[in-house]
């Protein structure tokens, strides 16, 4: 089927975390205008699209995933007039500005949870999920996301209501047809404001079963069991598509849902083209998203397995990085010696494939992963869950935090490194979050003045997709290296072919030399610094891309 939105196709997109990425006034907090103070440095690093996680008015439980008014911007990050300024910076530049959304669940400061905690009978009743108790206790044993029971009581309600995250992310009742009128009503208004398209956060919960079943799987801990089955639930692919019928459709916005899809075919679910869905999606499972059984011949796999499901007819976004993982250099690369060839190798894998790549701020000059002295330096309530949990288990609380430092959301969230001073050029005051050190070495400043930089392939190869419609819309092949580290493919659309070729390991290793006789002009190599493509003997984490010699 004929994609009716190819633009889509040509998108590069950035991911800004607001409070971390640029503060304006001093208050150490990343704002709006701070933003469109640095809508050039984006620009010129080409890209065209921009994902905001969320601005609106929020009391931060959740970093602006608990929304309190859905037509208002957070006082933090500056008024509706620095938003509208920010839209036009954007647009006169040419970069489409994609709003995060939050519809699962909004803030318990949110005034519909204000007036439908306080009693019975009230007009917004039915906007949340409220349960008697059952034998005096929580309606069923599932655990919240963020720890605990995902029931909080209200006693003046006598009732507990239902959070899927946090106690203060009350999950919004999608049943309620006048809650959905109300969203729909309020995505039109942004559309109206000027927005090209959303990212909607944590789309597979909206259905939930009217009995609550208790949780067959294994409880945490803390004794309570993450729900089976509430994900993906056919009813929630009804109110997406309801969203689709009535905001998406009618306009040319992009779209893109952040899904739970454990497997291809649910991830087909949200963005197959005859689902009237999304454009594309933000999948928390693999093949992007692993910690512990993350490898390259893992990852290649799951690449083809989604490849071969999503050609014909649909669409997906490829990323590395976001807001809620580690930063992918000290994930899947080397944060020490091989740094730099790694940070590259990392974006030419991540660009060479088809699909929409995603960039996380600070991706594009290597950012790495900041492991904080003591646990109540973390700033996330998941890390503190996930800590909580541990030490509940047994586990040393040393251990513990070590894996908090690994793993941790805020290890994405420290401030954007723009140049070499302490505090990072982020802020004049104190940063909400500790800078990393390593800004002295890895920052915007330094990194825009050096040619050989992680920054600047990031820049090359945003540009080369703009002129090749073989990375932008050919179709991918691997080619057998006799080796799970060694991966290569081509991308071809009628006569170009690009040829990409990637040491995915620490060591040095042989490529196959029949491989690389097809082996063109060099576009791109991470060791360019080094003089760039040395045959066959490929060093620690090199990757280099071909122009394909004609035949291939
Ligand atoms: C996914 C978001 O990306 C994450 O940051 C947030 O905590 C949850 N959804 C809840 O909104
Ligand atoms: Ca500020």
């Amino acid at each position: 089927m004929v994609q009716e939105k190819d633009w889509i196709k040509d998108l590069v997109v950035y991911q800004i975390y607001p409070r971390s990425f640029c503060d304006s006034n001093g208050d150490g907090i990343g704002d709006l205008p701070g933003i469109s103070q640095k809508l050039d440095y984006l620009e010129e690093l080409g890209i065209n699209a921009l994902w905001l996680s969320p601005v609106y008015r929020s009391p931060n439980a959740d970093n602006g995933y608990d929304i309190s008014g859905y037509r208002e911007i957070m006082a933090e990050f500056g008024t509706m007039e620095d938003w509208e300024r920010l839209r036009d910076g954007c647009h006169e530049r040419g970069i489409r500005l994609i709003m995060d959304l939050v519809v699962n669940h909004s803030s318990d400061e949110h005034p519909w949870f204000v007036e439908s905690r306080a009693s019975k009978e009230n007009g917004k009743n039915e906007y949340y999920i409220w349960r008697d108790p059952v034998m005096g206790k929580e309606p069923n044993n599932w655990a919240s996301v963020f720890g605990g029971s995902a029931w909080e009581y209200e006693p003046r309600r006598g009732q507990y209501y239902f959070h899927y995250f946090g106690k203060k992310q009350p999950d919004l009742n999608w049943a309620c047809r006048q809650l959905r009128e109300e969203i729909f009503q309020m995505m039109d208004w942004w559309v109206e404001k000027g927005v090209d398209g959303f990212r909607v956060d944590a789309i597979s919960y909206l259905d939930k079963p009217r009995d609550f079943p208790n949780s067959p799987l294994p409880p945490q801990p803390d004794g309570f069991a993450y729900p089976q089955g509430l994900a993906g639930r056919p009813g929630t692919h009804a109110y997406i598509r309801e969203m689709n019928r009535r905001v998406f459709a009618p306009r040319n916005v992009l779209t893109v849902g952040e899904v739970s899809a454990p497997t291809v075919e649910e991830l087909g679910n949200y963005v197959k083209t005859g689902r009237q869905e999304f454009d594309m999606a933000i999948p928390f499972v693999p093949p992007m998203v692993e910690i512990d059984t993350w490898s390259p011949g893992k990852l290649k796999r799951d690449i083809w397995e989604r490849y071969r499901a999503l050609k014909e007819e649909g669409w997906w976004a490829n990323f590395f990085s976001n807001h809620d993982k580690p930063r992918q250099v000290s994930l899947y690369g080397d944060s020490g010696e091989y740094w730099e060839a790694s940070a590259k190798l990392l974006a030419m894998f991540l660009h060479g494939l088809p699909g929409t790549p995603f960039v996380y701020q600070g991706e594009e000059i290597g950012m790495t992963n900041l492991g904080l002295p003591a646990i109540e330096d973390y700033n996330d309530p998941d890390t503190q869950n996930r800590y909580r949990q541990l030490v509940l288990s047994g586990m040393e609380p040393e251990a513990a935090l070590a894996r908090a430092q690994l793993e941790s959301r805020d290890n994405a969230r420290t401030p954007m490194q723009w140049d070499g001073s302490p505090k990072a050029g982020f802020t004049a005051g104190i940063p909400w979050l500790q800078v990393n050190p390593n800004t002295e070495r890895i920052n915007v400043e330094a990194q825009r003045q050096d040619r050989y930089s992680v920054y600047h392939c990031y820049q090359r190869l945003i540009a080369l997709r703009k002129k090749s419609r073989a990375l932008s819309r050919g179709d991918l092949a691997f080619l057998e290296t006799g080796s799970e580290e060694l991966i290569a493919w081509t991308r071809r659309a009628g006569e170009e072919t690009l040829l990409f070729c990637f040491n995915f390991s620490r060591q040095g290793r042989r490529f196959p030399e029949n491989l690389l006789k097809k082996a063109g002009e060099v576009l791109l190599s991470s060791y360019d610094r080094e003089g760039g493509y040395g045959g066959a003997n490929f060093r620690p984490y090199e990757a280099v891309v071909f122009r394909g010699k004609a035949g291939l």
